[in-house]
């Protein structure tokens, strides 16, 4: 079984992390980096990172997207290069037009549609058209305060309100996110930032609210944010921020969903800080579930690590995204996620991916032209994609699973080598899904034909 090709676009604390931890697992391999530091381009990434490339084919770091991002030349994108829905939207576009599947860890691409709907129905309709799976994870949004709370009121027979913190350190996040929370400006441009909405502070909070409240077939009426400066007083320093005595070391964040009859839901506190030890502050991850007649506490404590969680959330999410149904996916649609201390390939479609035995009818799949020898005439996206062919026959091997090199004998006793598929062998074709421009074109044509007589 080949390993799974993952693309990085965007290679700063997190793309260069996630680089790191695919270097070190089975059936995962780095096909391509792409950054927008000049310095980068052209160094070759293992010898960057200072780790053994083994077996692996070198891969040199390019600012050229385009490059890298290629449905021949990679399985899956990891976007790791900004926060918000409407930066990432011509960026997962892109990938989507290259039939490439997505894992983004911008925050609110965790539940895209809390803020931006139609963004995320363009990304769904196509995903679905190139069949492909999007997906939006982190630490937060994407677990502590969000999918971890939904999982834990699983074991719930009712629940009367929650209310989570987490209480986390920043130091292992990049400079976006030092941006993002204001860490180590004074308070009077905190003031003034706030005032005029310019600071982001923690992005995510609508969507993880959303996510429990989808999760939980609850309506949120209201969702309150309030923000205030955490300042230091203590010089700190961390990889990406610094900040003086005095001065912003983050912002603690809160966020109130209320329901019709105007009572607090979901409480979620989220005060962050880079170097929170450096004034005895401890971290730490606490959720309350005020059940029927008891509560349930979970405390985690020091907090799950942000920058490992990051990291471990996404490269562990890979596998389920490749067998993920195709369109724009959250983490309630997808497996839970796990730590993969085996093969991740084989994670693909763990349940579906039997053994076939000799003599079995499959379906194998070979490439007869790939990109670059496609004809000069074909349209732009047909020469991006090679061109395959699907074969039936009879295996010859002893026995074999989806992705492996097999040799099949056809109905007419052709012996033809490919990849073995999982693809039915019955006839599947349909005459594809409604389209609701011909409805108004059948329409018109009625009218023009018979008088309307198709209304
Ligand atoms: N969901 C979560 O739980 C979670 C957790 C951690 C981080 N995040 C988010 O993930 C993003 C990355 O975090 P980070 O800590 O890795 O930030 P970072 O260190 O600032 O890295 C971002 C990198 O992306 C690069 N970049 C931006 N646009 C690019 C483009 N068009 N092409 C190529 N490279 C591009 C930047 O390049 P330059 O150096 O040239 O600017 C930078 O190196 C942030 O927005 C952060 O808020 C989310």
């Amino acid at each position: 079984m080949r390993d799974i090709r993952v693309a990085l676009w965007g290679f700063g604390a997190m793309g260069s992390g996630i680089a790191k931890m695919i270097a070190s697992k089975e059936g995962l391999a780095i096909s391509g980096v792409c950054v927008r530091r000049e310095h980068l381009v052209g160094q070759e990434v293992y010898a960057y990172l200072g780790i053994d490339r083994g077996d692996c084919d070198p891969v040199i770091i390019t600012n050229k997207i385009e490059n890298i991002v290629r449905r021949d030349l990679c399985d899956i994108v990891i976007l790791a290069t900004d926060s918000f829905v409407e930066a990432q939207f011509d960026k997962i576009m892109f990938c989507l037009d290259r039939g490439v599947h997505v894992i983004t860890m911008a925050e609110e691409m965790a539940w895209p549609w809390a803020q931006n709907e139609e963004l995320a129905d363009k990304i769904d309709a196509l995903a679905r058209k190139r069949g492909v799976a999007v997906l939006g994870t982190g630490i937060n949004p994407g677990f502590v305060l969000d999918y971890l709370i939904l999982a834990l009121s699983g074991t719930c027979e009712h629940v009367e309100s929650i209310s989570a913190a987490r209480i986390n350190d920043l130091a292992p996040f990049g400079k976006s996110v030092m941006v993002e929370q204001g860490v180590g400006i004074s308070v009077e441009e905190f003031d003034r930032r706030k005032a005029e909405g310019s600071l982001a502070g923690h992005v995510g909070f609508p969507e993880s609210m959303a996510m429990i409240a989808a999760g939980m077939g609850v309506e949120l009426t209201d969702i309150e944010q309030t923000r205030d400066p955490i300042i230091t007083n203590v010089d700190r320093e961390s990889a990406y921020g610094e900040a003086k005595k005095g001065h912003l070391a983050g912002i603690r964040q809160q966020s109130y969903g209320r329901v019709a009859d105007g009572k607090v839901f979901i409480h979620l506190d989220h005060p962050q800080q880079i170097c929170p030890e450096d004034e005895g502050v401890n971290t730490g991850d606490y959720v309350t579930i005020r059940a029927n007649g008891y509560d349930m506490n979970l405390s985690i404590v020091p907090e799950t690590p942000g920058g490992i969680g990051t990291i471990a959330m996404v490269v562990n999410m890979i596998p389920h995204v490749l067998g993920a149904k195709p369109g724009l996916r959250s983490m309630l649609d997808l497996p839970v996620p796990r730590c993969i201390l085996g093969n991740y390939a084989e994670q693909v479609h763990r349940t579906r991916d039997r053994q076939f035995l000799r003599g079995e009818l499959v379906s194998i799949e070979s490439v007869i032209l790939p990109v670059g020898e496609r004809a000069p005439q074909v349209p732009d996206d047909t020469q991006r994609t090679p061109l395959r062919v699907f074969t039936k026959g009879f295996l010859q091997e002893e026995s074999a699973r989806r992705g492996d090199t097999v040799t099949v004998k056809t109905m007419s006793d052709r012996l033809v080598e490919g990849t073995l598929t999982n693809r039915s062998v019955s006839p599947t074709h349909t005459f594809g899904d409604y389209v609701p421009e011909l409805m108004t074109v059948h329409r018109q044509v009625f009218d023009i034909l018979f008088g309307g007589a198709g209304k």
